[in-house]
């Protein structure tokens, strides 16, 4: 394969795609992510592209609907031209941003027109990402009417203190109430946690966690904070205002999490991300039977990207992945509807990979998974005495399951999890 991109090359204005690298043959499954920049308030540690206001002309919450479906008949068009289509998608998953700044007829408009220009596989996992404080019981059921499968709440945390520094509007009570409404309205539920915010005690995440494990979603993802440059927490902890992030307060409150989530019947599919686990699957697990990721409440869309199958951004700022190719669109809303309204792609600029780049993504995304890498499939496991070596290391160090590396894959242990971009580099070799 000859990349024929040079890095962040200019995208073709009709956003064609290099039959030779979109990898035709793989037989690989598509995404949708639909990107929704809108939110009521910018949280302080927040770098997603996302505005509160001022949207711009041709940009706002009435007429976004219409420049996504015109990026989806595009896109149809592309995957077609590519020999790629028509392709119905596995998973279609609406993130933001604050996907609920939409109207709930808004979000059914965007996800028929995406079922009628490029198609939705039956039985396709459709999640909606929301705040607590976005939803409605009618809105919720009008959104599983439409045929929305799943919704991920962003919770946080459970006290008013840390929700207070992290900038949420919701009360913490709000949330069971959202769950109960998910649930009547017959959707999976996901909520979102984030440890680590300045002053947040490992007496709050416990408090967090129990809180969120009570209301028994099906799904939580528990996220370290990262502390961004360029957000208003990066700027007040370069000021010394706030304390940066500690990686022992992480690490401690990170075995918290998979302490007190195991105890639930949580199990980790993928380093921050957890599924709730029925007697049957925790029996196949125990027996070594059933591969994490098989979890009938991991999320498929995640898994897609850890897979490193094919995906379709939609919206502004969104990254595209088909094959060898990598694009992604104009950052700004009102760009991006304007460059639609004249037929043009929204792509800003992308690139192909070559294959060792490939290779090393797939290793760094896959260790990531509970069903972890193939050994085989690494320079270290399938180079000769010093890649045994290292092979070995890792397992002396306890950083990969013993009994899983002599059955020919590498799969972190919970210090493993703590470590897994040092893993990554050992069985590359680097
Ligand atoms: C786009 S947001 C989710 C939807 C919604 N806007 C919300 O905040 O509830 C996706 C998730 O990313 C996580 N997140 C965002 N910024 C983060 C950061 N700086 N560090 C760690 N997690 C972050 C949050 O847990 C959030 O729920
Ligand atoms: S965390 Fe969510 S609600 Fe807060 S600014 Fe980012 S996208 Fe918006």
């Amino acid at each position: 394969m000859s990349p024929a991109l040079p890095d962040g090359a200019p995208w073709p204005a009709d956003g064609a795609l290099d039959p030779r690298l979109v990898e035709k043959d793989a037989g690989r499954p598509l995404s949708l992510y639909v990107h929704v920049p809108f939110c009521r308030v910018r949280c302080g540690y927040c770098d997603f592209n996302t505005y509160t206001a001022q949207f711009g002309a041709g940009a706002d919450l009435d007429t976004y609907a219409g420049s996504v479906l015109a990026e989806a008949a595009l896109a149809a068009r592309v995957l077609d031209d590519a020999g790629i289509g028509p392709r119905p998608a596995s998973t279609v998953f609406f993130g933001g941003g604050t996907p609920t700044m939409l109207a709930p007829d808004e979000l059914a408009r965007a996800l028929d027109g995406l079922r009628e220009r490029i198609g939705i596989a039956p039985g396709a996992e459709v999640t909606l990402e929301a705040n607590p404080d976005t939803v409605s019981a009618h809105g919720l059921a009008g959104l599983a009417d439409a045929g929305f499968t799943r919704v991920s709440f962003g919770m946080q945390s459970a006290v008013p203190r840390v929700l207070a520094a992290l900038d949420r509007t919701h009360a913490p009570e709000r949330v069971p109430e959202a769950v109960a409404w998910a649930r009547e309205a017959g959707l999976d539920v996901s909520v979102d946690l984030i440890y680590g915010c300045p002053g947040e005690t490992l007496d709050d995440w416990r408090a967090s966690l129990l809180a969120a494990t009570r209301m028994r979603p099906d799904h939580i993802s528990a996220y370290a904070l990262v502390v961004e440059e360029g957000t208003r927490m990066g700027a007040q902890v370069a000021r010394g205002e706030l304390p940066a992030p500690d990686p022992d307060d992480e690490a401690t409150k990170y075995e918290e999490a998979d302490a007190v989530l195991s105890a639930a019947g949580y199990r980790w599919y993928e380093i921050s991300n957890f599924a709730l686990v029925g007697p049957d699957e925790a029996g196949a697990l125990d027996r070594g039977g059933l591969a994490p990721t098989a979890l009938a409440r991991a999320s498929r869309h995640n898994l897609a990207y850890w897979r490193d199958w094919d995906w379709w951004g939609l919206g502004p700022g969104a990254h595209s992945h088909i094959g060898a190719l990598r694009w992604w669109n104009v950052k700004h809303p009102a760009a991006y509807a304007s460059r639609l309204a004249r037929e043009l792609s929204p792509a800003h600029s992308g690139e192909a990979l070559d294959a060792p780049t490939r290779d090393l993504e797939r290793v760094m995304l896959a260790v990531r998974t509970g069903e972890g890498v193939a050994l085989a499939d690494t320079p270290a496991g399938s180079g000769g005495a010093p890649g045994r070596e290292r092979v070995a290391g890792l397992v002396a160090d306890g950083l990969i399951n013993a009994a899983r590396a002599r059955a020919g894959r590498a799969v972190l242990t919970l210090r493993g999890r703590l470590l897994a971009d040092h893993v990554t580099r050992e069985l590359m070799g680097y």
